[in-house]
């Protein structure tokens, strides 16, 4: 979910709409805003997209220069207008960001003392908590303060108080929000990116802290009431607007982007002169690390999958990797100094940025693979390793996941060289064959047709297998992910091997079977292993390289024949058209293809 908020002079609907806008990343089930209207909450929601509220908006418009908004992504309660924020009473709105785990409870206490609940929502807790204790006669900064010390969970709020015109009171508790200090307003915000067109000057505020803003400024405080100070920073962030360059959809366009993405990170990671990978200067040895825990949601765990492969490959150096939302609570025993490896597009995810403080209390320095560089894990690693591939506005991950696996390459290609396990020559070939991709990746857009066709076949499917093996097989759940994300068909990833171990019962003409299968050392493998599946009556529509293209067109119904390339970079190329295929078959299904239903680009919330 995403707050903003605005106190000034200034009309503050429209600038708290611009905000959401900018924050529709973190959900879009519902939204809302409320104002101060000659002292008084006003309110209006809508379920649906941003474009809802506007729509409401325009018929019938909030005035008031106090104004806090909200875009949702359900937790409790259905994304239906009700439960859409704010949430509030006569006496005052809120927002909410997170969840608030012990909700029932303070439920049951304030329904025993006469508190009326509308909607099935944790949030309306905060607002009826704060609203009896306006009630007990406590000015809103006590009532609020009062409430927040009895919050369990994480959460970021924002309220506002019937004839309190000129104030919103804001606090966050292992949830980010950032205050912006304008010419006379001030504002708030989820992320510095919502505050970008209004301000350069922001303050994020620490885990327990609470703010008092008004047009003049904004006082500091921890929820018992003691006055904090916290940096102003300048950001390089601007309001730039994005737009689809006369594609149909952005994830269109940025599939699109690929090769310029991969081409700009290795720019970065690459010295041109010495053809050698430069790491910024990091704070620990790669030669010592113990161990490497690699942590993740999404695409970005199938990133570190790959990343797996390359750092016990490559750099001979142990990993353990597990989904960020397991990660935080499995306790694993670590050695001091081992390194946590974090890998986030937006760096907002709650699972990945709770993993992180995880690790972190096990003293394992933390390395952030992100592509948003203002975000709360860039602020709490140790270092950032950025990937270029800038604004990713598809909810669905295409360029970010491809810069990730880059920047993963070459991490492991330093890893490896500092730990003594890499002769400059093997180096060298590695290199290349990362310096390679840009062109080759860019030959892949000329199976366009053939990637089309092979949709066409997906699209009527209700159940659909991807398979792959090594480092290929996390490119497998990712052309699975893909496809259940934006088509809403059901598809599995399997490792081609353990397909016979029971995914193959499942085989019959009704069941295609997506598999990514290039020339590389696993070829004659996975070949036997898609022979089963035939054998059974299985249609295979298959990934192939030019120098797997003859063999591959004996099994295959379909195949779509890619440049080949060296092993090692071989699932950053294949990534590319699974991910074509899933957004071929969401446009032949008519789906939403950049805001499908029920998901959120980064999820803010447990
Ligand atoms: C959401 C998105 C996925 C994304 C995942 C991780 O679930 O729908 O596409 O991979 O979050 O996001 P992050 O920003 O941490 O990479």
């Amino acid at each position: 979910c995403g707050i903003c908020g605005a106190v000034g002079i200034r009309q503050a609907a429209p600038v708290v709409f611009e905000g959401l806008r900018r924050l529709e990343y973190r959900g879009y089930d519902s939204a809302g805003i409320a104002t101060l209207v000659d002292g008084s909450v006003e309110r209006r929601r809508a379920s649906g997209k941003l474009d809802n509220l506007h729509a409401l908006l325009e018929n019938s418009p909030l005035t008031g220069t106090t104004g806090i908004g909200h875009t949702r992504w359900a937790t409790h309660g259905a994304p239906t207008t009700c439960n859409a924020h704010p949430h509030g009473t006569s006496r005052v709105a809120i927002v909410h960001n997170g969840i608030i785990e012990n909700f029932e409870t303070l439920r049951r206490e304030l329904e025993n003392v006469g508190q009326v609940f509308e909607t099935e929502t944790d949030s309306e807790t905060i607002a009826l908590l704060v609203d009896y204790h306006l009630q007990q006669g406590l000015p809103p900064k006590d009532a609020a303060l009062q409430a927040l010390r009895r919050l369990e969970g994480a959460y970021a709020v924002a309220m506002i108080f019937a004839g309190h015109d000129g104030l919103i009171i804001g606090a966050c508790h292992n949830a980010p929000l950032a205050v912006g200090f304008g010419e006379q307003e001030m504002f708030l915000g989820s992320d510095s990116l919502a505050l970008a067109p209004l301000t350069q000057s922001i303050a994020y505020m620490n885990n327990g802290d609470c703010v008092l803003l008004s047009a003049q400024g904004a006082d500091f405080m921890t929820f018992d009431g003691t006055p904090v100070e916290r940096t102003v920073q300048r950001t390089t962030l601007t309001a730039g607007a994005i737009g689809k360059d006369g594609y149909r959809h952005y994830m269109e366009k940025e599939l699109h982007e690929h090769p310029l993405v991969i081409g700009q990170t290795l720019q970065r990671m690459i010295d041109p002169a010495t053809r050698r990978v430069v790491l910024p200067e990091l704070p620990f040895d790669l030669a010592t690390v113990p161990r490497a825990v690699m942590t993740a949601c999404g695409s970005a765990f199938y990133a570190a999958m790959v990343g797996r492969y390359w750092l016990e490959e490559v750099a001979r150096l142990p990993v353990d990797i597990d989904v960020a939302s397991e990660m935080r609570y499995r306790n694993p025993p670590l050695t001091p100094g081992s390194l946590g490896l974090l890998i986030s597009q937006s760096g907002e995810t709650a699972d990945t940025l709770a993993a992180l403080r995880a690790l972190r209390e096990k003293s394992v320095h933390i390395l952030s693979v992100l592509n948003v560089e203002h975000s709360s894990m860039a602020r709490e690693s140790d270092v950032v390793l950025g990937t270029v591939a800038g604004p990713e506005i598809s909810v669905a991950s295409t360029k970010a996941f491809t810069a990730q696996l880059t920047v993963l390459a070459c991490l492991a290609i330093a890893t490896a060289r500092s730990r003594g396990v890499l002769d400059p020559l093997k180096e060298e070939e590695l290199v290349s064959a990362l310096l390679d991709l840009p062109s080759r990746t860019a030959e892949i857009f000329k199976q366009g047709e053939a990637i089309r066709n092979m949709a066409k076949i997906v699209a009527e499917a209700r159940d659909v297998l991807y398979l792959g093996r090594g480092s290929l097989f996390p490119i497998a759940m990712e052309g699975a992910l893909k496809l259940k994300e934006i088509s809403y068909i059901h598809a599995e990833a399997y490792a081609a091997g353990e397909m016979k171990h029971g995914p193959i019962s499942l085989i019959d003409r009704s069941v295609p079977i997506v598999a990514t299968l290039p020339s590389t050392a696993l070829f004659d493998k996975t070949l036997s292993n898609l022979q089963e599946a035939k054998a059974r009556g299985g249609r295979l529509l298959i990934f192939t390289d030019t120098e797997g293209a003859e063999r591959v067109s004996k099994i295959a119904e379909q195949s779509v024949v890619l440049p080949h390339v060296h092993d090692f970079v071989s699932p950053i190329l294949q990534a590319i058209p699974v991910q074509m295929l899933a957004y071929e078959v969401a446009v032949l299904k008519g789906t939403d293809v950049d805001q499908p239903r029920n998901l959120a680009k980064s999820v803010t919330v447990e």
